[in-house]
């Protein structure tokens, strides 16, 4: 009772002392008018600018938000990273690095208001699209749906969150003008039940009085959109813009408009071209937006860098971002204006309301770069090692209470006479297999590789299995993604006309956590960790492990450090960890923040878990290579071999399909059952490029079926520069597109490899999603065998 009545005395003082004139005048409010926002009940665009506070050094942070202010933007639009935020279950961090309300603060000090997405999902190439991989640690949870366990993480979460930014909203004097419930559901799946509770749980965590909206695409949006919330359209450079807001109009005429995700530019993946998107269509898109006074929010104005192991991966496919979330964007990777960003701030200037620019700040730091340096010391992999346990199975990274690094799988071989095939049931991500030591090959996801030959063996001989994680997936259904090896190692080989299966059993498992914690331990412990059956460890012989150097400074500046000696793996500079880097590119380089190293000695450590094909060297220099691509193979799948005869056979379908945007489904004559789907296009509406944005194929039922399995087999012409390869029609991703090059001949073929035989009776297809529809199909003719 006596606390009670002390809590009361409190708040009757509070009250007393606080609504003072400082506090009252500055209060704003931010409110749905029709057809338009209301700031302080008058008519509002939201111009906002993208930025993620976790992919920008603090000390920049303030840096980041004038950049963007001088680019006429009035608003910044962020997400809440959770997984930053909940490394360990329970245990909460919003410091330093993680101070995401001293970013709204620091927004706000700098006259600018705030857009929140709080997830608890966010995707944005992301490890897991911010979801924490512990949750993983319940192997049957249902991420994104009403399990319980996630809805009551989530809450926990959220109430967190609450803590930190609710006092921050525009109701209690902050700059907080919006709030974001869910992300892009409609692109997962259809359960409004859970986007409402979603809402309800982010209303309960103090974010009850300002705007909620949910944003989508205007394929999709209707799927889960709640009555209650405001929707918002998510399209990239190029779109048409009417035309994405043409249902959300019919639907509810009296909507402010805004287009909650304008992509500036795109993200890149390991194998891929480095991609861009012309800054005159970006701009002409704002424009267009502007005049007719469309709010926007543009992402990303400035991406900045996935750091350490944050970056995710894409699917369907197995696709991991690179370190740089550069995205082609106005503001580049390291903070500074682009040709992009001139070109919109004229733009921009047309729209300040007569008002004049500010002044685009001065960089923080020189640039530098740094001549090349040695490096010196060096221990093997498996000084690494963590933990290690014994197990019938084997068991994944995330039964072993490890969420990022390496795996070593261990067993011994029964004796097969012939060559076999060593298959990983799945491996996740990167494996190098070894027998006795001797490498004898890898198993690369990204390739959609599972399997390996290896040569005949003898009973007792040693197979060795390390296993390297990338991110985890950030889109699509399989943000289920499990690392390490998920199920189980099998051998087959063929004596006799028979075919003869091994189920691999009795496996010495070892973790080596990425972190430079580890490294330095694995220095410390100089003598190599030993992790063997018998014999001495086979991964330690090797060049694959930790490397340390140093190099001095006189000065400090922002910097790129070459890792093209190196192979696979991740680089720490003082202790911070920069990102992974891979030889295939596109990525050469990481970005070395100035804010990072110091004058005099700066330690450099890199764990290689290839190894380097030379010395291992390194240095810095005053550019990012970010678009040179080291492939074995290339990318392309125009190999004459693969494509079908289709001479002698019948099309399930020949027909003229319509001009224009949108989805259009085609209809077979009857259900066709095969393996392969062969799309002929014979001729186009507008442009002699053929494009193809996505597909879908139904089954008998006229059920959608998934694309996870499908592969390109075959395709006569792909534009490649520009990343338009035929997988790009089952990527998930609206905005990217199969196209062929410009000036090849009619007609053009793009075969798609199922994974197994399916029964189909009707192609959904959507062209680009630019004006006009380019390259659009007309006439169409599919095969199935
Ligand atoms: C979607 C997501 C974003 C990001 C972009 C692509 O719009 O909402 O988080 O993943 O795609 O960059
Ligand atoms: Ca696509």
């Amino acid at each position: 009772m006596k606390q009670i009545i002390e809590s009361i005395l409190m708040i009757l003082l509070l009250a007393c002392v606080l609504p003072d004139k400082a506090m009252a005048a500055e209060r704003e409010t931010f409110a749905i008018g029709k057809n338009t926002f209301l700031l302080n009940d008058k008519p509002f665009v939201v111009k906002a600018a993208e930025v993620h506070y976790p992919r920008i050094p603090r000390p920049y942070w303030e840096h980041r938000i004038k950049m963007c202010k001088a680019l006429g933007m009035n608003t910044l639009c962020l997400y809440v990273f959770w997984n930053i935020h909940e490394q360990k279950e329970g245990v909460y961090d919003f410091t330093g690095q993680n101070d995401v309300a001293e970013f709204c603060r620091l927004a706000q000090k700098n006259g600018m208001y705030v857009i929140v997405r709080p997830g608890p999902y966010v995707c944005a190439e992301w490890e897991m699209g911010g979801l924490p991989w512990w949750l993983l640690k319940k192997k049957d949870i249902r991420l994104r749906e009403r399990d319980p366990y996630f809805m009551e993480r989530v809450r926990l979460f959220e109430k967190e969150v609450g803590k930190q930014l609710a006092p921050l909203t525009i109701d209690n004097g902050g700059p907080i003008i919006m709030v974001q419930v869910e992300n892009e559901y409609g692109s997962y799946g259809e359960d409004k039940p859970y986007v409402s509770e979603i809402r309800d749980i982010v209303c309960e965590s103090g974010f009850d009085k300002v705007t909620l909206f949910q944003c989508d695409w205007s394929s999709n949006f209707t799927r889960n959109g709640l009555d209650d919330l405001i929707w918002t359209m998510n399209f990239g450079t190029g779109a048409n813009i009417d035309n994405q807001f043409r249902r959300l109009k019919e639907l509810r005429p009296e909507s402010p408009l805004m287009c909650s995700e304008f992509w500036s530019g795109w993200f890149d993946k390991w194998g891929a071209r480095h991609e861009t998107r012309p800054a005159d269509d970006m701009v002409a898109g704002i424009d267009e937006m502007l005049s007719k006074g469309i709010s926007f929010s543009l992402y990303m104005t400035h991406g900045g860098t996935s750091f350490g192991h944050w970056a995710g991966a894409n699917s369907p496919g197995f696709a991991p971002d690179v370190t740089s979330y550069d995205y082609d964007a106005p503001i580049n990777e390291w903070g500074l204006p682009t040709e992009k960003y001139w070109t919109l701030r004229r733009t921009m200037q047309k729209y300040a309301d007569g008002g004049k620019l500010p002044n685009v700040p001065k960089a923080p730091m020189p640039i530098i770069s740094v001549p090349k340096f040695m490096f010196t010391e060096f221990v093997p992999i498996t000084s690494g090692i963590d933990t290690t346990i014994e197990s019938r199975d084997v068991k994944t990274m995330e039964e072993l209470d490890m969420g990022w690094g390496s795996m070593i799988y261990e067993t011994t071989l029964p004796t097969v006479a012939s060559s076999s095939l060593l298959t990983l049931n799945d491996c996740h991500d990167y494996a190098q297999v070894f027998i006795d030591g001797k490498y004898i090959g890898k198993i690369d996801r990204v390739k959609n590789e599972k399997s390996l030959m290896i040569p005949a063996v003898a009973s007792g001989q040693r197979l060795t299995i390390l296993i390297e994680a990338m991110g985890r997936i950030n889109f699509g259904r399989a943000i289920k993604d499990f690392k390490g090896i998920t199920e189980r190692v099998t051998l087959t080989a063929e004596t006799d006309g028979h075919i003869l299966t091994y189920d691999l059993k009795n496996w010495h498992i070892a973790t080596i956590p990425c972190d430079y914690q580890t490294a330095v331990k694995a220095f410390a412990s100089a003598k190599p960790h030993r992790f063997s059956l018998q014999s001495p460890n086979v991964v330690s012989s090797s060049n694959k492990g930790y490397y340390r150097a140093s190099f001095t400074l006189k000065k400090v500046g922002d910097t790129f450090i070459n890792m093209e000696a190196f192979g696979k793996g991740m680089v720490y500079v003082n202790g911070h960890a920069l990102g992974r880097f891979w030889n295939i590119g596109p990525q050469q380089t990481l970005y070395v923040p100035g804010c990072w190293l110091k004058k005099g000695n700066n330690e450099v450590v890199v764990l290689d878990i290839v190894g380097p094909k030379g010395a291992p060297v390194a240095y810095c220099q005053d550019k990012p290579e970010l678009d040179k691509l080291n492939l074995e193979k290339s990318n392309k799948h125009n190999n004459p071999g693969d494509r079908p005869d289709l001479n002698s056979a019948a099309p399930v379908v020949d027909t003229n399909l319509k001009a224009g945007n949108g989805w259009q489904t085609i209809s077979f004559t009857a259900p066709a059952k095969g393996r392969y789907v062969a799309i002929e296009c014979r001729s186009t509406h507008a442009s002699d490029q053929v494009a193809v944005a996505e597909l879908y194929l139904q089954d008998n039922n006229g059920k959608r079926l998934s694309r996870e399995p499908w592969t390109v087999k075959y395709a006569d012409s792909e534009n490649e520069a520009g990343n338009h390869t035929g997988d790009k029609v089952f990527d998930l991703q609206e905005s990217t597109y199969w196209q062929t090059k410009r000036g090849t001949d009619f007609p053009h073929l793009l075969v798609i490899d199922l994974g197994s035989e399916q029964t189909i009776k009707a192609l959904d297809y959507l062209p680009r999603a630019e004006q006009g529809a380019p390259g659009s199909v007309k006439q169409m003719r599919v095969f199935v065998y």
